[in-house]
């Protein structure tokens, strides 16, 4: 690490922004003792807002059909050997029922783009979440919808909602995602899920094919400026039936040394150690704690269904060991010397309309 790194490693601890090109050159002049040193700081930061807390999220994978076609995703919709499920409204009911027993005060409803679960129905199920368990909170994780749609939902109660940016390079983008999705609707859904009152999330892929250091310095200005209130990375993995199938994947290295700038940019962002990370690396979530992360989602979907949602190869917590995802993940944090917590976790800062309640 030469001077130049660690002046902007200070900076960025000091001031939570760093210009694009900035971010850029830290990122290029990465070595494992710039690694260290941002983790150190990563953790302190994080410290300071969460002590030792690690926030649980049940994540509900409700279904693998999916009307997008985006070229790195396992679930796409050309994809015709990928098997399809959809979980009825009392099967997801039953998940949650499973997880608040388990201790679980989040619920992650995460599927693909599948037309069945229109407002009416997708409210249903928030809304009857809710009234059963009216201590939790609902995130949803459904993709692209309308303003009014996001609308109804919050409405019907649900708190949060993740849609990873992907990219925010708008040409980077348009090599990751069929010509019909665009850039613009992306962020046009992130900007009004804000302004219905959301606690946001965004987030991308590390390694995704296309991807540079001038488009993930894109990605950190992003975050800087829309101060997501939740902050999803993880490597990208290719999926064998996808255009990406020969791409190489992402790096737990690189994925490590984001998630670390990411917490300097935002102390009080709620960042996962997810699955695509623990996928390439057995202690990946571990490694992910460590580097600034403080949120894991185990997987709460009926075991029968969990191979089924293959956004990418060889994913994590599928078999049938995978019903004890929970109590797993609580050895593993505890051997960080972290808490694993079941409450609600909302974000510290939020000033949402409905924040807390
Ligand atoms: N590798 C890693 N992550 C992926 N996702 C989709 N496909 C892959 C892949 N092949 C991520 C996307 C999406 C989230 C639900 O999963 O970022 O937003
Ligand atoms: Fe389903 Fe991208 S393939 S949203």
């Amino acid at each position: 690490m030469d001077n130049r790194e660690e002046e902007l490693i200070r900076r960025l601890e000091r001031k939570h922004h760093l210009t694009e090109a900035e971010y850029a050159a830290l990122i290029r002049g990465r070595d494992a003792e710039a690694a260290a040193i941002l983790a150190e700081l990563a953790c302190a930061a994080r410290k300071t807002v969460f002590g030792d807390t690690v926030y649980t999220r049940g994540l509900i994978e409700i279904s693998s059909i999916c009307r997008n076609n985006c070229l790195y995703c396992g679930i796409r919709r050309d994809n015709g050997n990928a098997q399809r499920y959809r979980l009825t409204r009392e099967e997801i009911l039953a998940c949650a029922d499973e997880g608040y027993g388990l201790g679980f005060r989040t619920f992650v409803l995460q599927g693909g783009e599948d037309p069945y679960f229109t407002d009416d129905i997708l409210c249903g199920i928030v809304s009857a979440i809710k009234e059963t368990h009216p201590d939790c909170a609902v995130t949803l994780s459904m993709g692209e919808r309308s303003r009014d749609s996001y609308r109804a939902l919050y409405e019907a109660g649900a708190d949060r909602y993740l849609l990873r940016h992907e990219t925010a390079d708008a040409a980077h983008y348009t090599r990751l995602h069929p010509a019909e999705m665009s850039f613009e609707n992306r962020m046009r859904c992130l900007e009004e899920l804000r302004e219905i009152g959301y606690q946001v999330g965004c987030g991308f892929m590390v390694g995704s094919p296309f991807q540079t250091e001038e488009t993930l310095a894109k990605d950190l200005a992003f975050i800087e400026s829309f101060r997501p209130e939740m902050c999803g990375i993880g490597p990208f993995i290719p999926h064998h039936d996808t255009p990406f199938a020969g791409e190489e994947a992402g790096s737990v290295e690189l994925t490590l040394f984001l998630l670390s700038v990411i917490r300097l940019i935002l102390p009080e962002v709620l960042l996962p150690a997810t699955t695509a990370l623990g996928t390439l690396d057995p202690a990946g979530r571990e490694k992910g704690i460590l580097a600034g992360a403080n949120v894991v989602m185990p997987n709460l979907s009926p075991v029968a269904v969990r191979k089924k949602y293959e956004l990418y190869d060889n994913k994590i917590c599928t078999g049938e060991e995978s019903a004890q995802c929970l109590g797993c993940l609580q050895a593993r944090v505890q051997r960080t010397g972290y808490r694993l917590v079941s409450d609600r976790g909302d974000a510290p800062g939020f000033s949402g309309r409905r924040s807390g309640g």
